[in-house]
């Protein structure tokens, strides 16, 4: 998104300028998570949102941009420490260079950060909406410790799930990003429904690539979902096509903690033999549709078709 490079040189200066501290370990452990790059998924999501809608860039809407990306950085250092993963933006995990104790910390401090930088906006609707949406992903997280280890675990909890975790923040960001745009509640509310919808889909096809994606375009281990007995919408549906072999299988693999050295190519193997990876594309597919759908309800500004890429690219990448 070209229109949209100055602005992301100026929200990357704000995460180097604003993860500075005095206490060495934070900017330490905060710019090698920063630095090692990924996708910038959300803040680029504030910024076109903003724009879709009449935005004109500026101070305010880089800086609720880095306030997400600030959010987005802290859950995935609490999160590395709390699905035990070893890599992270292709390089190890920082609870595994300064421990988890130092993660769990900083992300800490990068949590609190983005609201400084949120109150710089001087917008209360845009502290109202990411501070609902931080309560719910830490909902999300907590939520699907109870779904460790239950291979029956019922369609609607693991959506439910995906919403919180995942979706309440792309949601947020571009409602968010809207408002520093416009007062219009319709147009935000349609910029916030393309952000849900396509955090949804994001995350189903995340959980998808943990069964087959390649380790050097995630930048993650393939199977830590399998080895940590998270259920999710591939296994959902192995378990639901399988035989009940298959779902002998699943019960032993996700159920105890009993895996093989060969259980991880097996459950692979049952995701793709029984239509399971197929039939969560097209979930997947569904959701972006959904994006695509409430991206039409907006008024079309600068960046729209961009967004309405970004819907594809988020079913199609690393495929
Ligand atoms: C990782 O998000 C967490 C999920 C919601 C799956 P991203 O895949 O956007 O992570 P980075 O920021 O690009 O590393
Ligand atoms: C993503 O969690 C959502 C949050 C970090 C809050 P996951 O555990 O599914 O994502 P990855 O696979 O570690 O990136
Ligand atoms: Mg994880
Ligand atoms: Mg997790």
């Amino acid at each position: 998104m070209v229109l949209l490079a100055p602005e992301l040189a100026d929200v990357e200066r704000l995460l180097a300028e604003r993860a500075a501290s005095p206490v060495t370990t934070i900017p330490d452990l905060s710019s090698y998570l920063i630095a090692a790059g990924g996708k910038r998924l959300r803040p680029v999501l504030t910024l076109a949102s903003a724009r879709a809608v009449g935005g004109k860039g500026g101070d305010a809407v880089c800086k609720l941009a880095a306030a997400v990306e600030f959010i987005h950085t802290a859950t995935l250092l609490h999160d590395d420490v709390v699905d035990d993963s070893d890599l992270r933006r292709g390089k190890a995990a920082a609870k595994n260079v300064w421990g988890a104790s130092a993660s769990i910390l900083v992300g800490d401090f990068l949590f609190a950060r983005s609201f400084t930088l949120m109150t710089e906006t001087r917008d209360l609707r845009i502290l109202d909406i990411l501070s609902r949406a931080s309560c719910v992903i830490a909902e999300g997280e907590v939520r699907q410790l109870a779904a460790i280890g239950k291979p029956d675990l019922a369609l609607p909890e693991y959506m439910a799930i995906v919403e919180a975790k995942t979706a309440a923040l792309f949601e947020a960001a571009a409602r968010a990003g809207a408002y520093t745009a416009t007062d219009d509640d319709d147009a935000a509310d349609a910029m916030g429904e393309y952000g849900r919808r396509l955090g949804r889909a994001f995350q189903i096809v995340d959980d998808l690539l943990d069964y087959g994606g390649l380790t050097s375009v995630i930048g993650k281990t393939v199977g830590d979902d399998f080895r940590e007995r998270k259920i999710t919408l591939p296994v959902i549906y192995a378990r639901e096509a399988g035989s009940a072999a298959d779902r002998e299988f699943w019960d032993r693999v996700m159920g105890e903690p009993d895996q093989r050295d060969s259980d991880l190519a097996h459950a692979i193997h049952l995701i793709r033999a029984t239509g399971a990876a197929e039939r969560t594309l097209e979930t997947a597919r569904t959701e972006s549709a959904a994006a695509r759908a409430a991206l039409a309800r907006a008024a079309r500004g600068p960046c729209h078709d961009e967004l309405g890429e970004l819907a594809d690219q988020s079913v199609n990448r690393a495929f």
